[in-house]
């Protein structure tokens, strides 16, 4: 059966239901687009648990603060239609702004606790915009279980904990990060960077290297791995460190010590492009 593309919210509802109606159960991978391997991953993911796949796009306007790169964020929509159809997604959702959101839309989902620190921090109000498309998408689309990329780990706690505070009847399931070759994170914004920019860009793994290495070797104080760390991206002089963060891999708290699964998060800005790459740190 060749891959559907629908536009329109209502006539999304009524495919999802009929899909329930028929016994089937529904993957959804929400995106913004501009697809990669670690989104075709979470494909993958979705259509060994689910038998209807939904890949949706939407560039989100609420997620980006103002300054920030919504205008210039990369779309391809035919070049992604393609990759979908490959990876064997059964429908792609791409509504417009003006589907997505009435002009006075004036209810939002916001979670006030795991989204308070570090790309929260960096990027206030980013969240209560991720939360409430993905909301959306869930009453969109119905799906049994929805894919999400640990890359973007932060991203991750935070819908887990709206399903579960919500009481959202969709499993979550996170699939790990996809890297290019040398170990560069994929991202729809790796574009961004310039030939150069992209050598740089390399500091991001390299201390996270670094820090999984010194865990296996025995470290386990947080201020010694942080600090080198710290060495590894200052020694590339146009890496402009946004955090560094050591953090409870479940509760997004502060640690000081590697005791249970620790999540080392990076935000490094490469020029004017704002990267993010993270480990597990945990050796037991
Ligand atoms: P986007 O950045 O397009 O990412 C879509 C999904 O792909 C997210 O779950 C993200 O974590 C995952 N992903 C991105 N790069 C990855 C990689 N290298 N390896 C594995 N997974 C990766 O995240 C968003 O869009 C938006 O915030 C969204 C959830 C769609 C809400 O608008």
């Amino acid at each position: 059966m060749s891959m559907n593309v629908f536009a329109s919210v209502q006539g999304m509802q009524q495919c999802a239901l009929g899909q329930k109606k028929a016994g089937h159960r529904i993957g959804l991978i929400p995106t913004m687009g501009f697809l990669h391997e670690g989104h075709l991953s979470l494909v993958a993911l979705a259509r060994k648990r689910t038998d209807w796949v939904v890949l949706s796009i939407f560039v989100n306007p609420i997620q980006f603060m103002p300054g920030e790169d919504f205008l210039q964020y990369p779309r391809n929509f035919e070049r992604d239609e393609a990759l979908c159809e490959q990876a064997g997604v059964d429908l792609v959702f791409y509504p417009d702004q003006k589907e997505m959101y009435s002009t006075d839309h004036s209810v939002f989902v916001e979670e006030t606790s795991l989204s308070s620190g570090i790309c929260g921090a960096s990027r206030p109000g980013h969240f209560k915009g991720v939360t409430t498309v993905v909301a959306k998408l869930f009453n969109i689309v119905m799906p049994d279980v929805a894919v999400f990329g640990q890359k973007d780990a932060q991203q991750c706690r935070v819908i887990q904990r709206m399903v579960r505070d919500l009481n959202i009847n969709v499993e979550i399931v996170v699939g790990p990060i996809v890297r290019e070759p040398d170990g560069l994170a994929m991202s729809s914004r790796n574009r961004y960077l310039s030939p150069s920019g992209r050598k740089k860009a390399l500091c991001l793994r390299h201390s996270l290297d670094l820090a999984e290495k010194m865990v296996q070797a025995g470290e386990r104080t947080v201020s010694v791995i942080q600090e080198a760390v710290w060495a590894t991206l200052s020694s590339e002089p146009e890496a402009n460190i946004d955090y560094v963060a050591f953090l409870d891999h479940e509760t997004l708290t502060p640690v000081l010590l590697i005791q249970r699964p620790v999540l080392l998060a990076l935000a490094v800005r490469i020029g004017a492009t704002r990267l993010i790459d993270n480990t597990v740190l945990y050796s037991p």
